[in-house]
């Protein structure tokens, strides 16, 4: 899809679909009353009867008969101006898309509201959106109505000047804006493609496969991709444990992205990339199982932002680690009662081997703190259900003992629209890991399960600044809405690039 940067005057853009964004009462918005004029009225008529009263979500497409030059006009409802924020601006963006596809249009206008210091990130967000928002995972599909692609080539932006002529400078500016969305919604929509594969073909080794594809495109990029002999020879007893159980090799990630000045800081960005959880012994019901291909959407946030990080540019050392492998059970599983040593020399109780996800994460964090030297670690997991009783399913949890880092963090994430909420990493929880045969055990009582995780983590990041994200509610969306299909998200992805390319 292509993203013009038009010039024209709304009511003469010569496109399939022109598209007006109101915030409620259409009939006060002087674009909807010069499109409503144009109709001798019929306009306000179809509103009317159609009972758009530019709410949020509510839309309005009107055939135009040659009133204006576009052929179909949509009006979008914004709400009040409040109401508007990244999140919304993407589904105004993908629902620009998603009708124009309906109506078979090649062409699109958007007009982008006037909205001060705000309109060049709005410009960024509707064209994300609208990428977000036709994304389809349709590999599997094989009907003829499901082949056809989709029709809309030409997403135009105007942006609304009040008649003044737009500057040189505000046209590059404009330019940026749409080149820097698509590279950020190409990286979420590559992240949900390697969620949404199923696991049967997204084993460990295809997930390090896509990884080297995707470092070849980039010269500022390396890779490393570990196998068990070498983790083996680290010491990587816990991660090794979890893979125990499955036919599958396990694979440890490491993508660099090296700045060509001298970096600020080294950034490591670690992703739970379990491909299956099927629990192990600790066996999950088939419905809690159902979803677990999605247990390696940490891995493939991180393995995608790496790709828009090479496009972008970093003025960090960025590395991503993913420490990939199957969670199943056989005659070689890892079993209740096993004490595991991991690389840092810690010694593990296994009281739940479905608590994979934070054994798997604790040796890649010591991979990273001990080979990386990292100024910062982060880690993105679907690590707790518990996040998701604490949260809700559209909020990431956020964990760590650094109050500079936790607010750096989150204004990136609110900037890239993405929730995220604080929560304590209680130091009395850690009794509930006390373990009489070893150093700790991997797993707590039921309250505060997501605390606990992340201060079994908290070991293995020992002095270095880390922050935990437990994405496990956010990954994957059985809701959607016009951005987010349901399926993976692609969630952490935006945030991690609005930290790394503008802090
Ligand atoms: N991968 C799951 C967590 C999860 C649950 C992710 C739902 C996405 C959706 C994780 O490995 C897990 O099984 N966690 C256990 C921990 C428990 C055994 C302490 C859980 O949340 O039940
Ligand atoms: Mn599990
Ligand atoms: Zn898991």
């Amino acid at each position: 899809m292509d993203f013009p940067h038009l010039h024209e005057p709304a009511l003469s853009a010569t496109v399939d679909l022109l598209v007006l964004v109101v915030f409620g009462d259409p009939s006060k918005d002087p674009q909807f009353k010069a499109a409503d004029a144009a109709a001798k009225g019929a306009l306000r008529e179809a509103a009317r009867h159609e009972s758009f009263e530019g709410k949020a979500n509510q839309s309005l497409s009107f055939w135009t008969g040659g009133a204006i030059t576009a052929r179909r006009l949509l009006v979008l409802g914004a709400g009040g101006r409040g109401d508007l924020n990244v999140a919304t601006l993407r589904d105004l963006g993908a629902a620009a898309a998603q009708a124009a596809n309906r109506n078979s249009a090649e062409s699109l206008a958007f007009l982008v509201p006037a909205l001060g210091a705000k309109q060049l990130t709005a410009v960024q967000h509707i064209v994300e959106g609208s990428l977000l928002g036709t994304y389809k995972f349709s590999r599997y599909l094989t009907s003829e109505e499901s082949k056809k692609a989709p029709t809309l080539r030409s997403f135009g932006i105007l942006t609304d000047s009040k008649g003044a002529r737009i500057t040189a400078a505000a046209a590059r500016a404009v330019s940026a804006a749409i080149d820097r969305a698509k590279v950020i919604a190409q990286a979420i929509n590559r992240a949900r493609d390697l969620i949404n594969e199923p696991a049967g073909f997204m084993t460990p080794m295809q997930l390090a496969a896509e990884a080297e594809g995707l470092v070849k495109r980039h010269p500022q990029l390396s890779i490393q991709v570990l196998g068990p002999k070498k983790c083996e020879e680290l010491g990587m007893g816990m991660f090794l444990a979890v893979g125990k159980g499955s036919e599958q090799e396990p694979r440890l990630i490491h993508i660099t992205y090296k700045p060509a000045k001298k970096p600020k800081k080294k950034v490591v960005l670690i992703g739970k990339g379990i491909t299956f959880d099927s629990g192990g012994y600790s066996l999950k019901p088939s419905n809690a199982m159902e979803d677990m291909k999605v247990d390696m959407s940490g891995a493939a946030a991180v393995i995608s932002a790496m790709d828009a990080i090479a496009q972008l540019g970093s003025e960090h050392e960025v590395h991503a680690i993913a420490a990939c492998c199957e969670n199943l059970v056989s005659g070689r599983a890892y079993k209740l009662g096993d004490v595991l040593r991991s690389m840092d020399g810690t010694t593990v109780e296994i009281n739940n081997t479905d608590a994979e996800g934070r054994l798997t994460l604790g040796d890649a964090i010591t991979y990273a703190r001990t080979k990386v030297a990292p100024d910062e670690m982060f880690d993105f997991a679907t690590l707790t259900g518990a996040c998701m009783v604490a949260l809700g399913p559209y909020t990431a949890g956020v964990m760590t003992d650094h109050p500079a880092l936790a607010k750096a963090w989150l204004e990136a994430a609110e900037r890239a629209g993405e929730d995220m909420w604080r929560l304590p990493l209680n130091a009395r929880l850690r009794e509930q890991l006390k373990s009489n045969v070893a150093d700790m055990r991997n797993t707590g009582d039921r309250f505060g399960g997501a605390i606990t995780a992340g201060l079994f983590l908290k070991v293995f990041a020992k002095d270095t600044p880390w922050v935990h994200v437990d994405i496990a509610g956010p990954a994957s969306l059985t809701t959607a809405r016009p951005h987010q299909p349901r399926g993976g998200s692609g969630f952490a992805v935006a945030s991690i690039l609005e930290y790394v390319t503008r802090h």
